[in-house]
């Protein structure tokens, strides 16, 4: 396939290193890290370095076929080791289906291919890996699309962390509409929540949307209700880090602060994402495991002073999941579902 200089992952010239835009450096510099051992790439996704749930899929998908090409092929623990690796993948961070999917479906190829010599199991691999990348270009194009329709004109949209193209490949997911809808000639008012501790929402939404020549206002998160109140907001739309078969949605934290205030300001509230976020395995929002994080991430990580105060504990989950009954519709690249969820997922084709 063919790959952009801005795509946050892509796989190097000579086909053994993963290329990725290291995101923590945003939008101060654009670094690119040159990954290509496991220790590596676990590491791009704990830190964030990679991120994103469908970036983190793309990744993955990456990760286990580079990592194939540097595996003994004469060993016949060649397809353990690999498995081995895809644990260490999926253990690095647990909320986002996306990296599991990505990662099951290699070790599946992998599974399927048990007496086929190392070599072409190594080669499906890589090819497994660029049809991960690229149905995740066509998924996120149709979810902008599919968003598109629920906006107007001229309207008002708050967005909460990042679901842009940094997040996933090319369109974004939640900020897929606002995008397209540029590209397209429409005039959206967009406002970012700046999304504590780690501030996507300030550092990578913005500076996607004003690239991206979008009329863009950043806020901090606790200013979303006065923005409502005073009827700057029509809609809101975010991405999703994993959707249960009920239709509740885990996504960055404070999400579902906003869909409570969506709620009661009478504002759809929208979570756009690929159908494969859905995980049927999860029946509620109760199955979805939250990833908590470092608490420095809180007390000093983005300040030039450290405020941690001895004694004070500082709890970072970095998800929430918003309930079902208060999202509007969940926008999918097999369509807009509507609630009844549970009903609707099950008919989606
Ligand atoms: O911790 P992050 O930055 O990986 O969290 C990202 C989000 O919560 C996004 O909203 C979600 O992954 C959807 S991205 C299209």
């Amino acid at each position: 396939m063919e790959y952009k200089e801005t795509d946050p992952v892509r796989l190097s010239e000579d086909g053994r290193s993963i290329i990725a835009i290291d995101q923590r450096f945003l939008p101060e510099k654009t670094e690119y890290l040159k990954i290509s051992r496991i220790e590596e790439m676990v590491d791009a996704i704990k830190t964030l370095a990679v991120r994103g749930a469908p970036c983190i899929g793309v990744f993955a998908g990456y990760s286990m076929a580079v990592l194939a090409l540097d595996i003994n092929k004469d060993h016949e623990s060649f397809g353990a080791d690999l498995k081995s690796c895809g644990a260490l993948l999926v253990a690095s961070r647990p909320t986002a289906v996306n990296l599991s999917w990505a990662v099951n479906r290699q070790l599946k190829l992998i599974d399927g291919m048990k007496d086929a010599p190392a070599e072409d199991i190594s080669k499906s691999l890589m090819e497994e890996a660029v049809r991960i990348h690229e149905e995740d270009i066509s998924m996120c194009h149709k979810i902008a699309e599919n968003g598109l329709s629920l906006l107007k004109d001229g309207c008002g949209i708050l967005t909460h962390c990042n679901a842009g193209a940094l997040a996933t490949t090319r369109y974004g997911t939640g900020l897929g509409p606002m995008l397209l809808g540029a590209k397209k000639g429409m005039k959206f008012k967009v406002y970012s929540d700046e999304t504590r501790p780690l501030l996507q929402g300030m550092r990578l939404t913005a500076y996607e949307l004003i690239r991206a020549g979008v009329d863009e206002t950043v806020i901090c998160d606790n200013m979303a209700g006065l923005l409502m109140k005073q009827k700057k907001i029509d809609a809101v739309m975010v991405g999703c880090d994993r959707v249960a078969a009920n239709g509740d949605t885990a996504n960055k934290i404070g999400t579902s602060s906003l869909a409570v205030l969506a709620k009661y300001y009478g504002i759809p509230f929208y979570v756009l994402g690929p159908f494969s976020s859905i995980d049927l395995s999860c029946k509620t929002g109760e199955d979805i495991v939250i990833e908590e994080r470092d608490p420095k991430e809180i007390s000093s990580l983005y300040f030039e002073r450290d405020f941690s105060i001895e004694g004070v504990k500082y709890y970072n989950p970095a998800f929430d999941v918003t309930d079902n009954a208060l999202i509007t519709a969940i926008v999918t690249d097999k369509g807009i579902l509507y609630p009844p969820y549970t009903e609707s997922i099950k008919n989606a084709k």
